[in-house]
């Protein structure tokens, strides 16, 4: 099978291919750090060889469980969770759906998220909704304690008791929490939920590939083996023995480190098909929280093109330079649509006849990369032949295994967030949590 590919040539304008490959030692190292546990967060690198851990076993219960919630005729799958326990599900369910399926009949359930925000609208207006629909729950956080999503069962909980009475909702619902630990986890054995384990050494940025991606890719109707399948190919391609010269988590890895050396300080993933918007919002939070810490870190950040080349193409293009992009182009679309022929041609458009849109779409791609980088902006390229679940399985692994790589690098743990605690301390001194009385004190002195 074809592999994803890395082309870095349009970086060796500002960086020298020298100056990447030196890095070749200090990254077979930290290559062999992550598979022998010996590095930083050492006790978070399940996710390593997760792809070729997953059993048969496991998959059964992910279809089955899928397969029965999807038999009870459910329009809409809630998944609850926010983060790591939200982006990774989203980000796949939306590279492989229809980009109107909440609009066309369906085979299969539509997935909805909820705790991945405390917006009152969101919450209400999605209440009402259901309160018309037929639907299941999935109730999803490692830690088992997150106020978003906790907030969030609480409400969703009620009503979908109210709707089906208490036995049938505990059959529409799923917590896929850890084995042992957190309220979820309590509320889950008392209630008599169907559960699934998240491993303990997989931190939730690095868990699409746990239940918490898997159970919603299923319900969605996509093929959660070929995801895998490609993550483990991938797997294999970025193992521990693999040399720098043939390993593309590497090199990325090592390029962006080189970059930021040199002053290139934002990452902008840049997409040209609407459908992985938020598989750049996935790639945001596992580059964001594993690297941006200690003072340090690449700033990653996420355009659409060719939407946004008319928003922020001008900063892009002429800007503060301290930004590189990395596309994520994808060699052959699924569908065709060729541009028809106009006799009158007032549009001027009649050079365009019989070629396909994305043959439009490839030119604006290859045209906006020869101008970013004459405007000081480095190209890095990443190509899928295919947008489907086989490829999004290897584009998975890449990414987790270079941002493992690229953190190393960076001198920091990627597999800690201590950061996101400030904001939590602070909420729950204002919102008076018992146990917070000496910080409500001192957070009230501030107002
Ligand atoms: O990557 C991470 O660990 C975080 O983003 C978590 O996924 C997020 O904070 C949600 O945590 P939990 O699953 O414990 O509710």
């Amino acid at each position: 099978m074809e592999r994803i590919s890395l082309n870095l040539d349009k970086t060796f304008d500002f960086i020298s291919k020298d100056s990447v490959f030196a890095y070749k030692e200090v990254i077979e190292n930290h290559n062999r750090a992550l598979f022998n546990k010996t590095g930083k967060g050492n006790d978070f690198l399940g996710w390593t060889t997760l792809p070729t851990s997953i059993s048969e076993a496991e998959l059964k219960d992910y279809e089955a469980t899928a397969a029965k919630l999807i038999a009870k005729n459910i329009d809409i799958f809630v998944v609850i969770g926010i983060g790591g326990s939200y982006l990774g599900a989203k980000a796949v369910v939306d590279a492989l759906s229809d980009s109107f399926a909440h609009l066309k009949e369906r085979k299969n359930p539509f997935i909805l998220f909820a705790g991945q925000n405390i917006s009152e609208d969101y919450l209400f207006e999605l209440r009402e909704l259901l309160k018309n629909k037929e639907y299941a729950l999935a109730v999803i956080s490692k830690s088992g304690t997150t106020t978003e999503p906790a907030l969030a069962f609480r409400l969703l909980k009620n009503d979908i008791e109210e709707k089906y009475g208490k036995v049938e909702a505990n059959e529409r619902i799923v917590a896929i929490t850890d084995e042992s630990k957190g309220a979820l986890r309590s509320l889950a054995t008392t209630k008599g939920y169907k559960t699934f384990v998240i491993p303990d050494d997989v931190g939730g940025r690095y868990s699409v590939l746990t239940p918490v991606g898997l159970l919603a890719i299923a319900v969605a109707g996509f093929d959660i083996r070929a995801l895998v399948i490609g993550a483990v190919d991938m797997q294999n391609a970025t193992g521990i023995d693999v040399p720098f010269e043939e390993n593309l988590a590497a090199q990325y890895a090592a390029t962006r480190n080189e970059l930021y050396k040199n002053g290139k300080k934002v990452e902008i993933l840049v997409n040209f098909n609407p459908k992985l918007h938020f598989l750049a919002e996935w790639w945001k939070q596992l580059y964001g929280e594993s690297e941006g810490k200690d003072g340090k870190g690449i700033f990653p950040a996420a355009v659409d093109f060719s939407s946004d080349l008319h928003s922020m193409g001008q900063y892009i293009q002429e800007g503060e330079r301290t930004l590189f992009e990395t596309v994520l182009s994808i060699a052959n679309p699924d569908r065709e649509v060729r541009v028809p022929t106009d006799a009158d041609d007032l549009d001027g458009l009649n050079f365009l006849s019989g070629k396909r849109v994305d043959e439009v779409n490839k030119m604006a791609e290859l045209g906006t990369m020869l101008a970013h980088v004459d405007g000081g902006v480095p190209n890095i390229q990443i190509v899928l032949p295919k947008l489907n679940e086989y490829y999004l399985g290897q584009l998975i692994q890449f990414f987790e295994m270079a941002c493992g790589l690229s953190g190393y690098t960076l001198g920091v743990n990627p597999f800690d967030q201590p950061g996101v605690e400030a904001y939590k301390k602070n909420m729950f001194a204002l919102l008076e949590k018992p146990g917070f009385e000496e910080a409500t004190k001192a957070i009230k002195k501030r107002l």
